[in-house]
């Protein structure tokens, strides 16, 4: 038996589908020469220095920035869907595994949509809109409350008083945060919101294109997440930077790292051949939440790591992605690593169903093909006659 070599080869075949366009959109673009990303076209930087993460979403979903009548009725609004179905939580809380976060985040959202028939798939835009909301608001809600399940501490209801950023800090640790804390998570949820056609978004797209339920495409979208060569890696990056006690031993690290050719978590992006614009944002604010919460050396640490990975690995375009700097943030605002790609799940919904609305818009169920690459033309055997 031999491999057919006469499969019919097709050219434009790509491993990855890496560089291949599977639809058009209007929501981000992201320039992976300069490092720049965009959403609407506004600058990340501008967005992450002016705007907040309700008007963001506003913006990734409207495809304007609101008016300040708009922007009030959009936040009152997050807020009356904030709050999670009692049942939804008592079952989540019986859950009997010792598993990540995110498969019981990703339940949690197959949950609502079980117990909740009004979830179900509405068949219109404006329907799957608004679901969307729901799920932009209630799923930093689900996420500090199985942190607080995991932890075995009480449910903190949301405060409708306060902003998405600080309200989801104050659920996850049961009191207010420090205000700097709350603009960092703030910005961060800004900079995690939108970005291209990544693994997840591609994952939630292809769900929505077959008219699913917009419940189904978010939970697929938090199953890519999940893995470690997409969201996954802040939580491996602050494993990483803790497993190190010193910048000495960041150094011979690095030394290990750089002379077995291995790959450095945080590092690395399929667009980006230079720094991830996020990284750049983030390590400004993780160095001043380092500096307040006494976490100086991991930070010099990381430094360590930054510099030496991109002396390494720069000439190949290889830089600091977003995960780089975030798990340093959560990590110094006393937050458990595991919480790290479900804090990623609590903004990136937003870019999520604001691509899945404008898929939905000019619909087209994905189907690529698969170059055959197998065998052909075997005889049947029965089982009698087989070796
Ligand atoms: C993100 C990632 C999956 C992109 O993968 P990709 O586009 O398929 O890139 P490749 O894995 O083919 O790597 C291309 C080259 O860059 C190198 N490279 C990629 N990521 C690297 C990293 N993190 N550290 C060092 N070198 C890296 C590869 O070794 C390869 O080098 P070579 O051409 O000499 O063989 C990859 O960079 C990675 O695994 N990074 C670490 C995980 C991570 O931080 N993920 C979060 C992304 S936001």
């Amino acid at each position: 038996m031999t491999i057919n070599e006469n499969a019919d080869v097709n050219p434009e075949f790509v491993k990855g589908l890496e560089d291949v366009i599977a639809s058009t959109t209007s929501i981000g673009y992201i320039d992976g020469q300069e490092g720049k990303l965009v959403y609407r076209g506004y600058d990340i930087f501008d967005l992450a220095k002016y705007s907040s993460f309700e008007e963001t979403v506003y913006l990734l979903l409207y495809g304007k920035l609101p008016n300040q009548v708009e922007l009030e009725a959009f936040k009152e609004k997050l807020v009356s869907y904030r709050p999670v179905m009692n049942e939804v939580m008592d079952r989540l809380a019986q859950f009997p595994c010792p598993c990540h976060p995110m498969s019981i985040l990703r339940s949690g959202i197959s949950l609502m949509e079980c117990i909740n028939e009004s979830c179900r798939g509405s068949g219109n835009i404006e329907g799957e809109i608004e679901e969307g909301i729901k799920l932009i608001a209630q799923i930093p809600t689900l996420t500090a409350g199985i942190a607080r399940i995991l932890n075995n501490e009480p449910l903190v209801q949301p405060d409708p008083e306060l902003d998405h950023a600080a309200n989801f800090l104050y659920m996850l640790k049961g009191k207010r945060a420090h205000p700097m804390a709350e603009r960092i998570m703030d910005i961060s949820l800004i900079l995690h919101a939108d970005h291209g056609m990544n693994a997840s978004t591609f994952a939630s797209l292809v769900v929505a294109a077959t008219l699913s339920d917009i419940y189904s495409s978010i939970t697929t979208g938090i199953s890519a997440l999940k893995g470690p060569l997409h969201g996954g890696a802040n939580e491996m990056v602050i494993q990483m930077l803790l497993n190190l006690n010193s910048v000495k031993e960041a150094e011979e690290y690095m030394d290990e790292v750089i002379a077995n050719n291995k790959k450095i978590i945080g590092f690395g992006h399929r667009v980006y051949s230079t720094i991830d614009p996020r990284a750049k944002i983030l390590q400004r604010y993780a160095e001043e939440l380092c500096n307040i919460t006494g976490n100086q050396q991991l930070y010099s640490i990381a430094r360590t790591i930054e510099t030496r990975g991109i002396e390494a690995y720069g000439k190949k375009g290889v830089y600091p992605n977003v995960d780089f700097y975030s798990g340093l943030i959560y990590h110094s605002m006393g937050i458990p690593g595991n919480m790290f790609t479900p804090i990623f799940a609590v903004s990136r919904t937003a870019g999520w169903v604001a691509r899945i609305i404008e898929y939905l818009e000019d619909n087209r169920i994905f189907r690529p093909r698969a170059l055959y690459v197998g065998l052909k033309g075997l005889s049947y055997v029965p089982i009698d006659k087989r070796e």
